[in-house]
């Protein structure tokens, strides 16, 4: 398979025994789940929460300095030569979706330690602080949106979203408060952009492009925009023995009908893609014809004028199937962000540690949603991808190799001091 060690390039002598320890740590807080057979590890949970505490006692081996924030992201910071510096934060996030692989997230709040590690061995300090941040909700996992801990560090955080709630009705303001958290504060996590340098993010790709170029590593270019939805389609139960068929107002129906129209649609729509992924059917009975049905509707591609048209056209098509099955429609947003470009300067020297690693350079867009995203709105942001075998993600079978962790950590290492070097260019003019 291509997948293998196939590009002969020399990594830095500590990158690879720094790679293998990344990976048994990743090894070690995929242990740490709420779910004994799978790695689930939703937020502001008591399993997020030893992650977060093993993730720490890490930093502060490393010599960080370690808080968390009022929403619940872990921070440590690795502090600069000279006082009064900006800061330049690499992280990801901690939280998985629901039966998930070990380094969607974890892999770049390890890669952000690493290079920390790093520093300290070679008892460097750069001309900026270097924050690790490990954010505690980015797959949305639990209250159904996205990016909450990102949100909150770029101000995006709404009031609002304290009213969520959970599978089990637990508020999101409470649950940031059993996690210790100060729901009242989150408007000071929003960082000061004055003071950021840029954002850096390393994450396994989650598609084959990487993989088809026989590359370990690659420089994201965007990252495709995305709308999530709560669909959900009413009728009337009735008994499954004694209604005939022509009377019912059966809603899982009509539900079933809408996701065989959106498969089709997007099956035509070059480069869109959308996703049913939940689905509650009410009372959820083998004998009472269903009466209420709320499905998510995930839609995402590249041109966000194009997503928006595509979600409308999708809701009347909705509407068209309630109206002739006399069912009733109602639907709501409950994430939706517009497509992100990586910042051009941030992600040139990304692209210029690349090449100075000695890795071909290859620049591809991101069909996933990361933290980026929202950290975008406040300071540069840049991405760096690692090759995941056949593009596998969001399932256990995640894998990546120690090597291309290696070359990935590499790079990360040129990056920073390449941005040293040009904010020391940049202050002796
Ligand atoms: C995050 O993993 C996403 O849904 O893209
Ligand atoms: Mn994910
Ligand atoms: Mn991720």
């Amino acid at each position: 398979m291509p997948f293998a060690d196939d590009l002969p390039v020399p990594v830095g002598a500590w990158a690879y025994p720094a790679a293998e320890l990344l990976l048994a740590r990743a090894e070690q807080l995929a242990l740490m789940t709420e779910e004994p057979s799978r790695i689930t590890r939703r937020a502001f949970t008591p399993t997020m929460r030893e992650v977060q505490e093993q993730v720490a006692a890490w930093m502060h081996a490393a010599g960080m300095s370690v808080r968390r924030d009022n929403i619940g992201n872990l921070i440590g910071v690795y502090p600069a030569s000279t006082p009064n510096a900006p800061t330049l934060l690499i992280g990801s996030h901690l939280d998985t979706v629901r039966d998930a692989g070990k380094y969607d997230g974890p892999l770049g709040v390890l890669a952000g330690l690493a290079c920390v590690e790093q520093l300290t061995a070679s008892g460097q300090h750069l001309p900026f602080n270097l924050e690790v941040i490990a954010f505690v909700d980015e797959e949305g996992l639990r209250f159904h949106t996205a990016y909450l801990g990102s949100e909150a560090v770029s101000g995006d955080f709404k009031p609002d979203y304290l009213h969520l709630t959970d599978d089990e009705g637990i508020t999101l303001a409470d649950a940031i408060r059993a996690f210790g958290g100060n729901p009242d504060r989150i408007a000071q996590d929003r960082r000061d952009p004055a003071t950021l340098l840029g954002y850096c993010e390393l994450h396994i790709e989650q598609g084959p492009v990487l993989e088809q170029a026989s590359i370990p590593v690659g420089v994201v270019t965007a990252i495709a925009g995305q709308t999530r939805m709560a669909i959900s389609f009413r009728g009337k139960a009735g008994h499954a023995g004694t209604v005939p068929m022509q009377l019912r107002r059966d809603a899982l129906c009509g539900a079933a009908e809408f996701i065989l129209a959106v498969e089709a649609y997007t099956r035509e729509s070059p480069d869109m893609v959308a996703t049913v992924g939940r689905i509650n059917a009410y009372p959820d009975v083998s004998n009472v014809i269903p009466a209420e049905v709320t499905i998510s509707l995930d839609v995402r591609h590249k041109d966000n004028s194009h997503r928006q048209r595509v979600c409308k056209m999708l809701l009347e098509r909705a509407q068209h199937i309630c109206i002739t099955r006399h069912l009733t429609l109602d639907w709501r947003i409950v994430h939706e962000n517009p497509a992100t470009p990586c910042d051009p300067a941030l992600s040139g020297i990304l692209g210029a540690a690349v090449q100075q690693a000695g890795y071909p350079l290859l620049h591809l867009p991101s069909g996933a949603g990361h933290d980026a995203v929202a950290m975008a709105r406040i300071t540069p942001i840049c991405l760096l991808f690692v090759r995941c075998a056949g593009g596998i993600s969001h399932h256990p079978d995640e894998a990546v190799q120690v090597g291309d962790v290696a070359a990935a950590l590499d790079v990360l290492h040129h990056f920073v001091h390449l941005l040293a070097n040009q904010l020391s260019l940049g202050t002796e003019q």
